[in-house]
């Protein structure tokens, strides 16, 4: 069902030392940084021939990644996020396998402006899911 790996979000406590260190070190294409502030984020895209990665930085107070960060204060991956055709197909499956959809199961439109949602880690190997409808 899951089709192509959309991103890898990376949450970091600094975000221009996280571009530096993927530009500089890594030789990647990056982004300026975007603010998403109705998602409690600032990102950087980093742009791979096959994928994207995201570093993510805190926004605001309400940020959903900064519980993240305090227990991961150096960084760490955050999410990965896969492509599905149909987010309500998708959810269906999950929830009829016991996985267990976060918030109130409801799609919201995530960083690229399509729908997403995001699965419980504990039911996905200790990694959050999120699933992009594209
Ligand atoms: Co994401």
């Amino acid at each position: 069902m899951i089709g192509r790996l959309n991103h890898v979000a990376i949450a970091v406590p600094d975000l221009v030392a996280a571009s530096a260190t993927y530009h500089e070190t890594l030789g990647a294409e990056v982004s300026m940084p975007v603010d998403l502030p109705e998602h409690g984020v600032t990102t950087v895209f980093v742009n791979l021939p096959n994928t994207k990665i995201e570093l993510l930085a805190v926004l605001g107070e309400q940020s959903p990644i900064a519980s993240f960060l305090q227990r991961n204060p150096g960084g760490g991956v955050h999410h990965v996020c896969y492509e599905v055709e149909d987010l309500a197909a998708a959810r269906a499956r999950m929830q009829a396998q016991g996985a267990r959809v976060l918030g109130d199961g409801e799609p919201r439109i995530g960083a690229h402006g399509k729908p997403v949602l995001f699965l419980h880690p504990k039911d996905f190997c200790g990694t959050l899911v999120e699933l992009e409808q594209v």
